[in-house]
């Protein structure tokens, strides 16, 4: 039978909440308390990742859920899959938005927390998961989304956007495009800089092929116009013949500019490919190509890999399941 943390305070002569700052905020614990609660910890062999305990100790029937962009078709589709595998087992997700901001995401990490949630899926805003350890230490089971992080306790459910980058670039040079300009946000967000690398490596596979970084704050239709704009009004010898959108809602934007505001015809003079060919992507006045991430399928299996985390009984309990992106080609590649 499983210690539980009820167990540890009570040899310990301490809280559950002291038990659970010891193992996530030990600063806030007196040193004496830390080294008996710990001493408690070693000598009853308390697991702390008892998260099916938790569920039995009838936490809340929710999952919660951090997105990077709620505006972002992509993300919609990401939930819909999740609420539909949380669904499936009686239980609920509550969504948050943490519009890129690593303060938002740690708001919302408090928040799910205090809701006693079974469990949190994000796609983080930030570089570092040491936080994310940490309170999956504490109890509260973590899965990535969208995003993994080797070397680390926490599941994931992911595409290798490095492919994706490599497949992108990798068409538009075969359509004869060779001075390409990656349109993105910013490169702190793991999924961007990974799209990045798989262009420089398609571009480093044809000689003479350039690759021009546009990076902008957040990764949006209003950015992506914004950068439209701005190649429009380069001299017509300094404009890419291509451009590979680190999303659809920057090619859109893009698309608008390009089309609306210039003398530039797409993909005549300019071919683009976006990411994650959300559902308008094929209804824009010029058709999207893109990068298909499957969105529904990831929302659905993060959650199944939270429940097979919680159900000690579990027969398979694979920690990171990656997806393969997937080449659209439509009209604003084709020659
Ligand atoms: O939020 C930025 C992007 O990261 C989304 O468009 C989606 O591609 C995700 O992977």
């Amino acid at each position: 039978m499983a210690v539980s943390v009820r167990e540890v305070a009570a040899a310990a002569s301490v809280s559950v909440g002291t038990v659970s700052n010891v193992l996530n905020r030990p600063e806030k614990v007196a040193p004496e308390t830390v080294e008996r609660v710990l001493s408690v910890i070693q000598d009853l062999g308390y697991v702390r990742n008892d998260a099916a305990r938790q569920l039995r100790a009838g936490r809340s029937r929710t999952i919660g859920l951090i997105v990077l962009d709620a505006g972002n078709p992509f993300f919609a589709e990401v939930a819909r899959g999740a609420e539909d595998r949380a669904a499936e087992a009686g239980m609920s997700v509550l969504l948050g938005n943490s519009d890129e901001s690593p303060q938002r995401e740690a708001g919302y990490l408090d928040l799910f927390r205090e809701q006693r949630v079974n469990g949190v899926l994000l796609t983080p805003a930030g570089e570092s998961v040491a936080g994310l350890e940490r309170m999956q230490d504490a109890g509260v089971p973590v899965v990535l989304v969208d995003r993994e992080a080797p070397g680390t306790s926490l599941r994931s459910v992911s595409v290798d956007d490095v492919e994706g980058g490599h497949l992108a670039v990798q068409h538009l040079l075969s359509r004869g495009r060779t001075r390409i300009a990656y349109v993105c946000g910013p490169r702190s967000i793991r999924q961007v800089a990974d799209r990045l690398t798989g262009a420089q490596r398609a571009i480093a596979e044809v000689p003479g092929a350039q690759l021009e970084v546009i990076e902008l704050p957040a990764l949006t239709v209003l950015q992506g116009r914004a950068a439209g704009e701005q190649l429009v009004a380069r001299p017509r010898a300094e404009r890419p013949d291509a451009v590979f959108a680190a999303n659809d809602l920057l090619a859109v934007g893009l698309l608008q500019a390009l089309q609306l505001m210039g003398d530039l015809r797409v993909p005549d003079d300019i071919a683009l490919i976006g990411y994650d060919d959300i559902d308008f992507a094929a209804a824009t006045v010029v058709p999207l190509s893109s990068i298909r991430q499957p969105a529904h399928l990831i929302g659905y299996t993060a959650v199944d890999l939270l429940l097979r985390h919680l159900d000690a009984a579990a027969d398979v309990d694979e920690p990171h399941v990656r997806f393969q992106p997937e080449l659209v080609i439509r009209a604003s590649t084709s020659p």
